[in-house]
């Protein structure tokens, strides 16, 4: 069997996966998200190594005999790890939906001669999320630990190189930096030069299936798994997770519920990324590229409606092991569709795509005294469904085919609820697959199997994420969806004033 270790943003997944594409064991574990400051969004690597180590060792509890083949990994994609020359860490990590670098941002582009030029260098935008911005940040705002810091990482590659001892990367996170030339598949080192970052500061880049060093001794003893085991190169969650739903060619639209939402398509060659509103990255098998559009409050928009909006007595309830998730869902499906008129925007850490405003703020239009905790619970699920079809209608401007059907994945995909509203508003049929629950350690298993040969090709890997669930859309509700969506597009820009 091999291990995929998920580092997520509210939790790491461990699971076991056999070579029949079976998953044996399956651990989750959480840890908290720091915000300073409205905007900021940090996590202590500690955190993940401790909740990594854990899963692990009850992964490997419950496999008792049989053998590990090799490890790999998902994460979180854009969060800055900056070491010191002993490799801890000198700061938390910054994360993805972090939005304090747009001063940074607009500095990079410029220095790269405008944003012509920047989409020479990296065919991507700087955008806040992304590391680059990061790390002019750090220098600017706190240049002692930019002068203690040695080498910048990911937050999966922390777990390798906890694991491993070895410091290095994977094209598809590489590509997250925001100044990696994605056509040639390594770091954009004039562009780096003009910025102004040393070189030393990137780590060295692999494919996500090569592989990156073995479990050393002392890691052993921490995660059990065995010493010696082979550990790959991985990838970013929002690629891998594609990897995951075997996404090989343009027809299927991957759509992944996490934290954020990701609208993806997978590409069998490089393409070129008009204005940069899309992110173009690499893909997981190489040779082979990544279109994407990202909404940063996706199942993120219902874990806060939850904490923050939900009450005392789903709280109890989840106390006794009743999913709060399930309890939403319930109310969310009594109302009907459409929530009576009331629309949520998901902007509450700011937007990605399309809007690219840091500044963007969450909200709920059109409440009446009519409106229920289960209106409200609807309007979240339909709103983040509105934003994914605005980043769904800009993929499709910039690609010819026409899909046929979406797969979903990620934790908020196990809401039967939430997958009818998708397949109403897209009017497709909205599939799961086998593992698109696990979301990113899903394909970092099949990554780790395809890099130590359990499979033959990333293609026969990909194929165990067979097709396990089927919602088809519901003609009815075109006129009505079609109707709110355009309302849904339209309030952005008569709020922008506000939001500034
Ligand atoms: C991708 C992105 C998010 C994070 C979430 O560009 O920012 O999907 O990777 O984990």
């Amino acid at each position: 069997f091999v291990i995929g270790i998920d580092i997520g943003t509210s939790g790491c997944k461990c699971i076991a996966l056999n070579r029949d594409g079976q998953i044996l064991g399956s651990a989750l574990k959480e840890y908290p998200l720091y915000q300073p400051k409205a905007g900021w969004t940090e996590q202590n690597p500690e955190d993940w190594w401790c909740a990594a180590a854990e899963g692990c060792r009850d992964i490997m509890e419950t496999m008792q005999d049989a053998e590990c083949a090799g490890v790999s990994f998902s994460g979180q994609m854009h969060g800055m790890v900056a070491l010191d020359a002993n490799h801890r860490p000198v700061r938390p990590s910054i994360l993805w939906n972090d939005q304090r670098t747009q001063k940074q941002c607009d500095e990079i582009t410029e220095l790269a001669g405008g944003l012509k030029s920047l989409l020479d260098y990296t065919n991507n935008r700087m955008l806040t999320g992304y590391t680059g911005g990061k790390i002019l940040w750090m220098k600017e705002e706190e240049p002692e630990n930019y002068a203690r810091t040695k080498v910048i990482i990911n937050p999966k590659d922390y777990i390798r190189y906890k694991l491993t001892g070895v410091i290095c990367t994977e094209v598809s996170d590489a590509s997250g930096y925001g100044l990696f030339n994605v056509e040639r598949r390594e770091w954009a080192w004039e562009l780096i030069e003009k910025i102004g970052i040393e070189r030393g500061l990137f780590p060295s880049c692999v494919e996500s299936t090569e592989q990156t060093g073995a479990v050393t001794e002392e890691a052993a003893r921490e995660c059990g798994i065995p010493a010696g085991t082979k550990v790959y190169g991985g990838g970013g969650d929002a690629v891998i997770s594609t990897t995951g739903m075997g996404l090989v060619q343009p027809g299927k639209v991957g759509v992944t519920l996490g934290t954020s939402g990701v609208v993806a398509m997978g590409l069998p060659s490089y393409m070129p990324n008009p204005d940069g509103k899309l992110q173009l990255f690499c893909n997981n098998k190489p040779g082979t590229w990544h279109a994407m559009g990202v909404t940063l409050a996706a199942a993120g928009s219902y874990q806060w409606f939850r904490d923050a909006l939900g009450s005392h007595e789903l709280a109890r309830q989840e106390a006794e092991g009743i999913d709060a998730y399930r309890l939403l869902d319930e109310e969310a499906k009594a109302v009907a569709p459409g929530s009576e008129g009331l629309i949520y925007l998901p902007y509450l850490t700011g937007e990605r795509c399309p809007l690219n405003d840091p500044n963007a703020k969450g909200g709920f239009i059109g409440v009446t005294s009519l409106h229920r905790k289960g209106h409200f619970a609807r309007a979240v699920l339909e709103g983040v469904g509105f934003s994914l079809r605005q980043v769904y209608e800009l993929i499709m401007s910039v690609n010819s085919g026409t899909p046929t059907e979406i797969i979903v994945s990620g934790g908020g995909a196990k809401s039967p609820l939430w997958r009818q509203i998708l397949a109403d508003i897209f009017q497709l049929p909205v599939h799961t697959v086998y593992g698109s629950a696990e979301g990113g350690a899903f394909g970092a298993a099949l990554v780790a199997g395809t890099g130590c040969g359990l499979w033959d090709s990333m293609e026969e890997a990909m194929e165990l994420a067979r097709p396990d669930s089927e919602i088809l859309p519901r003609a009815e509700y075109k006129e009505l969806y079609g109707e709110l969506f355009l309302k849904y597009t339209k309030l952005y820009g008569s709020l922008k004033w506000f939001f500034d």
